[in-house]
């Protein structure tokens, strides 16, 4: 059997995004096994921009076809989007571009289609300045930046000075940053390495684990990656253990650990402190020991599966002397890394979540010892979930108090620091979007 040509392969996953059946993440490797091995970099490629655009793409739609497709024929609509973006914003031979796509109605099964989709891509490509002006045009942000309208209002109400630069900075492609493991070895001998294979990287002065790519690479071209020297990680993400600074013998819990990337962390910067590496969901679970694993840091970490809000399930009643709680979140600080997140997030998410964050800070704090501490982070860029989050949690919690950062991570201001906890908006010093709040639990300890 003939496999699925790639562009069929981007409408199907562009198509379950638009269902909310399932995230770029998991679809674009499955897709990827269908396909053939020299399309894969086209199914990336295609997958994350028309996610990225699709709103955009959207708007030209309506402006070729201003009756929508009947809901059963979404795949056809989809495959527009895959057709339009190709030619927006790919240099793809334009013929190529509309005979391939054309071509898929019949993988769809929708030979109707054929003509229509030939003549309304024939139709941009004709009149693409005109068009593309008029939707630049269009009020609000949603056919400009392509975003939902709801979430463009709720950064406008957040952060009204800085929304045009957030919308901006999310579209845009992320840089390759990694961590250098130090208990390998210093960031500037990894830096050499780099450079020996030709590979430029600028370390960064936020923090003194990272290394920025001056292009994105292959894992796999990285000079020892599989022995653990380094992983990838944004700088922003990077902050968390160098925040939260373990020390030796301290016990930490990492409360949402999958899929490791903090954990490994706070294991590479202190070897003298154990680590319980918690998460709910198996599979993803599996993935923090395939890392730590990676790093040679196995002995340090002890993985558990369980929910962060019922610890009588896992908790042996030692309190820890300190807790990263990296919450889920909306995940709207890392648009520009999972454009999915523009299709598949609703706004009666984020209520969901900020309850659920809620009662993960307070089924937590119990389990911070007296004088110990906890580092609530999320990866969003809306106030519920973080500054006013916090301030609802001090409020209720008398024993908690903000504690100011480390002052090794301050050599470099970063972020906005606000009455409970520090933003960093998307782009920042190239980061991504992230808030932390560092919490100190009163030597006492009544609760
Ligand atoms: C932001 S991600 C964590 C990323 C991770 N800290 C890292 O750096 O690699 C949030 C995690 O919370 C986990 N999670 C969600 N609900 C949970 C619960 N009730 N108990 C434990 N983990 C949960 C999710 O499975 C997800 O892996």
């Amino acid at each position: 059997m003939a496999k699925p040509t790639v562009r069929f392969a981007a409408a199907q996953i562009n198509l379950s995004l638009d269902r909310h059946q399932s995230s770029l993440m998991s679809l674009v490797p499955s897709w990827s096994e269908r396909i053939a091995d020299n399309d894969r970099a086209l199914l990336q490629e295609l997958s994350y921009g028309v996610a990225r655009w699709s709103f955009r793409l959207d708007a030209i739609i309506a402006r070729l076809m201003p009756k929508p497709l009947r809901n059963k024929d979404r795949d056809v609509h989809a495959l527009l989007r895959v057709g339009i973006y190709q030619l927006a914003y790919l240099s793809i031979p334009q013929h190529a571009v509309i005979n391939t796509t054309v071509a898929v109605t019949a993988e769809l099964k929708k030979k109707w289609a054929r003509g229509f989709v030939n003549a309304l891509l024939r139709r941009y490509q004709r009149e693409q300045t005109q068009i593309d002006a008029e939707v630049d045009a269009q009020a609000g942000a949603q056919a400009k930046h392509a975003f939902p309208g709801w979430l463009t209002e709720r950064l406008q109400e957040d952060w009204p000075e800085h929304a045009d630069a957030i919308l901006h900075a999310s579209n845009l492609h992320p840089p390759m940053v990694l961590r250098v493991n130090a208990q390998r070895e210093t960031r500037e001998a990894y830096r050499l390495k780099l450079a020996d294979q030709s590979i430029t990287a600028t370390a960064s002065t936020v923090v003194d684990s990272a290394l920025t790519l001056s292009s994105p690479c292959r894992v796999q071209l990285l000079p020892d990656f599989e022995a653990g020297h380094v992983s990838v990680q944004d700088t922003a993400a990077q902050l968390a253990a160098h925040l939260l600074s373990p020390q030796p013998s301290e016990r930490l819990l990492d409360a949402c650990a999958a899929p490791g990337g903090k954990t490994g962390h706070l294991a590479e910067l202190q070897s003298a402190a154990t680590i319980t590496a918690l998460d709910n969901h198996l599979k993803r679970s599996v993935r923090i020991t395939e890392n730590v694993d990676r790093l040679g840091l196995h002995k340090q970490v002890t993985t558990v599966i369980g929910d962060a809000m019922s610890p009588k399930s896992w908790w042996d009643g030692v309190p820890f002397d300190a807790v990263l709680l990296d919450a889920p979140c909306t995940g709207t600080g890392v648009l520009r890394r999972h454009p999915d997140i523009k299709l598949l997030r609703q706004p009666e998410d984020v209520d969901n979540l900020v309850q659920i964050q809620q009662r993960m800070l307070r089924t937590l704090w119990p389990l911070v010892k007296p004088g110990g501490r906890l580092l609530y982070a999320t990866c969003s860029l809306l106030k519920c979930e973080n500054e006013q989050q916090m301030q609802a949690f001090l409020t209720d919690t008398p024993d908690a108090q903000v504690t100011a950062f480390p002052t090794s991570v301050r050599q470099t201001a970063w972020g906005h620091e606000r009455e409970y906890g520090t933003q960093i908006l998307v782009g920042e010093h190239g980061m991504d979007g992230f808030f932390y709040c560092l919490l100190t639990r009163d030597a006492g300890g009544h609760a």
